[in-house]
């Protein structure tokens, strides 16, 4: 028998967290209790990731997993890592939509993914970050990696969120509920009730259109209507086990079809932009991207969240320009 220590590898893959925050800590906890992977905290702040990554290491005996957590205040102990996720910056407070996240969130996301870079040159990046369509544009440019490795979470959450309304609703579990919401992480997002189903029954079939709309409204606006809550922070346990379902797609090479902001080059006449669609995830990350048929409506309202994309990364290109 050997020792593990704190930095020792292992044959398991290497998930870094970059960002020991609410969400980053979230994502750590939830995937040290999955026990495949070992897991790197990272955070600028001195004692924060090491101290989070301890107390989740003494978890372990009680909640029966092995995986290995550290923390690091660099990237040297990255270094190789199969997958990283980007969840630094700073989160919402009330009153704040995620574009006031813009200025701040691009210069510390840029820096993370040049390091991330660096150190695993051969990863996949999720990024969790806010603005986040916007924040998936500047890790996909600071890192140069191909589109199929730059992935940015968003569908999953609000989808689990639109699942979560929907249960809710028809007083169904939510197990029996599949919903897909597509387009950017705003509000503009677009549910797509007409994939949204209870047990395979578009739910355009169980209720009438007013309710429909609130739930598409409420699904919109669930990152805010946490925020209001909180009113110090934004959601963290349902964006944490959104990550840990595409982490577990990518590294356990479940080709689940997961909406996901990726790179579109043309897909859905969206050309240069990342965007929310469905699309399978794999070991190689983003292994396809589904075209699915849109109404009129649908297109419009897509094209619509798509310019509200555009926008951000127009205003990130001022901003760089005037820096
Ligand atoms: C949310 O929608 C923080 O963007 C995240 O809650």
């Amino acid at each position: 028998m050997t020792a593990r220590s704190t930095g020792q590898s292992t044959s398991r893959p290497k998930v870094t967290v970059v960002g020991a925050g609410m969400v980053g800590g979230t994502v750590a906890q939830l995937l040290a209790q999955r026990d495949y992977a070992d897991i790197v905290l990272v955070d600028i702040v001195e004692g924060l990731p090491q101290g989070k990554a301890l107390d989740l290491l003494e978890a372990g005996p009680v909640l029966g997993y092995d995986s290995m957590v550290s923390g690091a205040n660099s990237y040297e102990d990255t270094a190789g890592s199969d997958l990283v996720v980007i969840t630094s910056g700073i989160a919402r407070k009330p009153g704040m939509s995620r574009d006031d996240l813009l200025r701040t969130n691009m210069g510390i996301v840029r820096s993370v993914t040049e390091q991330v870079a660096t150190s695993s040159p051969d990863t996949t990046i999720v990024v969790v970050s806010n603005p986040l369509d916007a924040m998936c544009h500047v890790a996909f440019e600071a890192a140069g990696f191909p589109r199929e490795r730059v992935i940015g979470q968003a569908g999953v959450l609000d989808s689990a969120r639109f699942r979560t309304f929907i249960a809710q609703e028809l007083d169904v579990s939510v197990r029996d509920v599949s919903a897909f919401v597509l387009g950017g992480h705003g509000d503009t997002m677009v549910p797509l009730s007409r994939y949204s189903t209870v047990a395979g029954i578009p739910i355009t079939e169980l209720l009438p259109p007013e309710r429909v709309k609130a739930l598409e409204e409420r699904t919109a606006n669930g990152g805010a209507e946490i925020v209001s809550l909180l009113k110090t922070g934004s959601a963290y346990y349902a964006p944490g086990a959104s990550v840990v379902e595409m982490v577990d797609a990518i590294l356990l090479d479940q080709k689940r079809i997961l909406a996901s902001s990726v790179h579109l080059e043309g897909e859905y006449g969206i050309n240069g932009l990342f965007v929310g669609v469905p699309v399978k995830l794999g070991a190689n990350g983003v292994e396809q991207i589904i075209q699915i048929t849109l109404t009129d409506d649908e297109q419009r309202a897509l094209r619509q969240s798509a310019a509200a994309v555009q926008d951000l990364v127009d205003a990130m290109r001022r901003l760089a320009a005037e820096s």
